[in-house]
């Protein structure tokens, strides 16, 4: 037999107030082989404004899926409370469970409790303030599993949403930040012509060096920034010593060994490119101390120029020059294996000459294509991409 109780609003009753905690939604479900029992339980669960639906069999209980609490009784013919109890845990694991059970069955009750199954024992006889306890009690702690599991469940969400968001950004940060490069060595190139590619040959060498030393993460991504803009100082480089034919004078080099430290004093203020500049400043350097703006030495120098350098030296020596057609990859690699120690960080050098040759080959000829496509964008050949 089953009887459904619909709850009352007003909580005006001899059993005393409502749960005031908030609107009560919760809906139990109370067993008990005597009717009286079910009966006097939904009284008390409609005074505190709860729906309950009651069953004295608790076979037919077993079969009930829509409820948040359950109260049953022990000691019932065909199933125990406890039986029960077990079997609705599998159906509806999120219902908070009470069992009403007399003295003489108190050990085995609490067990149950012991075992999880049971949240709150409810000794027999009960009276009505030990009944509205516990269902309050337990009420508030179905509450508080159910708030939990939302808040859990939102703030996943949020954190989802947070990532993606995050990783939005941080792919606009990256585009605006290479866009920005982009245009400087464009800039560079207006002044000195034939440079733009250089230096992109050597951001990429010093990049794959940086790897090779087991650098990565956003310090790669400094180096070979730096690399690329090692030379953007020369933008304040007057034309006359920046593009004049024939060798400087003493006091010119003066003027054009400024360039490192002109570059540094552009970048130092853009704080993500902060470290950038630090290489900038210190592409000049040699291992040995000889170079130039400050003559620093051996480690003095930051990893990402003593890396520069030797890309550097590697394109200078395979490239054509106006006055001398480019070397081998070979004479180059002899040349930098030889320099290790003096004008290189031998420890570098060992790094570089352990990776295959074909790798600055196939480096070198990404570029030329890269710059194979600008050269047909510039001359019209090929529509300009628009972003
Ligand atoms: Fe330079």
């Amino acid at each position: 037999m089953w009887a459904f109780i619909a709850p009352v609003p007003a909580p005006k009753s001899r059993y005393g107030p409502a749960i005031s905690m908030q609107a009560a939604t919760e809906r139990f479900l109370v067993v008990d082989d005597d009717a009286t029992i079910t009966e006097a339980i939904c009284r008390v669960l409609k005074s505190m404004g709860f729906e309950s639906v009651a069953h004295t069999d608790p076979r037919e209980a077993a079969r009930e899926t829509q409820f948040d609490l359950v109260i049953t009784d022990f000691m019932m013919p065909h199933m125990s409370g406890v039986e029960l109890l077990h079997q609705l845990k599998s159906s509806n694991p999120g219902a908070v469970r009470l069992l009403i059970t007399a003295a003489n069955d108190f050990k085995v009750a609490t067990k149950a409790v012991n075992e999880g199954e049971v949240f709150k024992l409810l000794s027999k006889p009960w009276s009505l303030s030990e009944l509205r306890a516990a269902i309050t009690q337990a009420v508030e702690y179905f509450r508080l599993v159910r708030d939990n599991k939302r808040l859990t469940a939102e703030l996943a969400d949020r954190n989802t949403e947070l990532t993606r968001l995050n990783a939005t950004l941080e792919q606009q940060v990256t585009e605006r930040t290479n866009g920005l490069l982009e245009g400087m060595i464009r800039a560079l190139d207006y002044r000195d012509t034939e440079t733009q590619w250089h230096s992109w040959r050597v951001a990429r060498f010093t990049g794959r060096l940086a790897q090779a030393m087991g650098i990565h993460g956003d310090q790669l991504v400094q180096i070979e920034q730096g690399a690329l803009l090692h030379d953007i100082g020369k933008i304040g480089v007057r034309d006359a010593i920046l593009l004049k034919p024939g060798p400087l004078t003493p006091e010119e080099w003066v003027e054009m060994k400024k360039h490192p430290e002109l570059g540094f004093r552009m970048l130092q203020n853009i704080p993500y490119l902060k470290n950038a500049a630090e290489i900038v400043y210190q592409h000049q350097e040699k291992w040995s101390g000889l170079g130039y703006p400050r003559g620093l030495k051996g480690e003095e120098i930051a990893v990402g120029a003593r890396l520069f350098c030797i890309a550097d030296t590697m394109d200078a020596i395979c490239s054509d020059r106006p006055y001398r057609k480019g070397s081998t990859l070979e004479v180059a690699i002899t040349e930098i294996g030889r320099l290790s120690g003096t004008q290189f960080d031998p420890r570098a050098v060992e790094v570089f000459l352990s990776i295959d040759p074909a790798e600055w080959v196939r480096i070198r000829r990404e570029i030329e294509q890269l710059e194979h496509v600008d050269r047909r964008r510039v001359t019209g050949e090929m529509p300009a991409v628009t972003a």
